[in-house]
């Protein structure tokens, strides 16, 4: 299945999707790694890869959220991509971008949702005092960090944790659970070719 991935920064999730995908049993084909940010690190990796890549700068976009992501979606759709794993993507997405890969569009959250959506989840489950925390894989929706869940891993929270030590536990969880997520989303429910054709199923 083609898969494309969109980032906005270090790119370490978007790495462990890569390196899953070069085994030929792995049931997703990057076909295209997309950032709106030219400078993100991220793409320097699916370079060195030899993959596909795009930046598209939301910046000339100004407030015009619909038209960058208007943008987004027709490089998506030239690539041929089929699901779309969000890896980093530090943008909120609007209902046009959600609703065209509705079913068919993945993120990592770095928390157990549904605790902890948005921002600093490690530092606010420090002062929750929370003794388990981790990271999920969900559906996108329109609510923030709301989809269906598709995975989660655990970690403990240790005495002396401080956000870094905890962000890199969780960090580490997050490289094996998104692959897994991804190759058992595709197996399980192979997304259909259009979000027409999802209604139909439904
Ligand atoms: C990860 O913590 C991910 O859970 C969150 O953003 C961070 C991206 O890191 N959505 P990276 O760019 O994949 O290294």
């Amino acid at each position: 299945t083609p898969v494309a991935i969109l980032l906005s920064g270090r790119g370490s999730n978007a790495t462990a999707l890569i390196r899953a995908a070069q085994d030929p049993a792995f049931p997703a084909r990057i076909c295209l790694v997309l950032s709106n940010r030219p400078q993100a690190p991220g793409l320097d990796v699916a370079r060195a890869a030899g993959l596909p890549t795009l930046a598209i700068d939301h910046r000339p976009y100004g407030k015009d959220r619909a038209a960058h992501e208007r943008a987004m979606h027709a490089a998506l759709e030239e690539a041929g991509a089929q699901a779309v794993c969000l890896a980093g993507y530090m943008r909120l997405l609007t209902p046009f971008l959600t609703q065209a890969w509705a079913g068919r569009m993945l993120n990592i959250h770095p928390s157990l949702l549904p605790s902890f959506p948005g921002l600093h989840t490690h530092e606010r489950a420090l002062e929750a005092g929370v003794r388990v925390h981790g990271c999920t894989v969900h559906l996108v929706t329109e609510g923030m960090d709301e989809g269906p869940i598709l995975g989660q891993a655990a970690v403990p929270v240790l005495a002396g944790d401080t956000a870094e030590t905890l962000a890199a536990r969780v960090l580490r969880q997050e490289h094996q659970l998104y692959p897994q997520a991804l190759l058992h989303f595709l197996t399980n429910h192979p997304p259909c070719a259009s979000s027409a054709d999802a209604l139909l199923v439904a």
